[in-house]
């Protein structure tokens, strides 16, 4: 039974790709020297969810879809200065600036899980497209290898920030948000 006064935000769609992703790309973290098979795996595993919530982000359910909290620069920098000035608005779905990361880890995700299947292309001659880029030489795997390492890292750096803004916005609006990423469900009449 759903606890009283609170509405369905998160489908279990959503609910699954984001705990599916958080495991899949601590697997692909841990593995990435070793295990090559599990690691590339997990990365096919992130790149096959970043589908899906490109997809989703489209036809999915109200506040999964991107029209729902992709907002400008101008009104994301705005409600960071809301949150600094703790008179930030309480969104439902994502807020603007959980949106921006939102946005910014996708496409990190995607670059990561592109550039690893180049390394993997040019050092192994395997994965979709070693038929393309099997044949490029030193150069282009030295810089794949480092656009890939260095994307990881830049994932954790946002990875830690995402985690501290869903912290800090659960503070802010006296709600627990990693529940509601588990049940889906968030307070719905404001607090008096
Ligand atoms: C254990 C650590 C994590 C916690 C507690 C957590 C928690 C959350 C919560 C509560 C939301 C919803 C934010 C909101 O209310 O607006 C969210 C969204 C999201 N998180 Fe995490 N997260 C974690 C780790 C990660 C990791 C490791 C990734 C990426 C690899 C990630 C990627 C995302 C994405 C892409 C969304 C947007 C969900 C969607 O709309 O599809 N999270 N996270």
């Amino acid at each position: 039974m759903p606890e009283q006064n609170t509405i369905a935000v998160w489908d279990p769609l959503i609910r699954l790709f984001h705990w599916s992703l958080v495991a899949a790309f601590l697997v692909a973290y841990l593995t990435e020297d070793d295990l090559m098979t599990l690691h590339v795996w997990a990365g096919y595993t992130v790149l096959g969810l970043i589908g899906f919530r490109l997809l989703w982000g489209i036809v999915g359910t109200r506040h999964a879809r991107f029209t729902d909290f992709v907002r400008s620069p101008s009104v994301v920098l705005a409600y960071l200065r809301d949150i600094a000035a703790q008179r930030a608005k309480r969104h439902l779905g994502h807020n603007p600036a959980g949106g921006a990361m939102v946005i910014v880890l996708l496409v990190t995700l995607l670059l990561i899980g592109l550039t690893g299947l180049g390394v993997y292309a040019v050092e192994e001659h395997a994965g979709p497209l070693a038929g393309m880029l099997g044949g490029l030489g030193h150069d282009a795997e030295e810089f794949l290898e480092e656009a890939h390492e260095w994307l990881a890292n830049l994932a954790v750096v946002l990875i830690v920030l995402h985690v501290a803004g869903v912290v800090l916005a659960g503070r802010q609006h006296g709600e627990n948000l990693v529940r509601a990423m588990i049940n889906g469900r968030k307070r719905a009449a404001e607090r008096r």
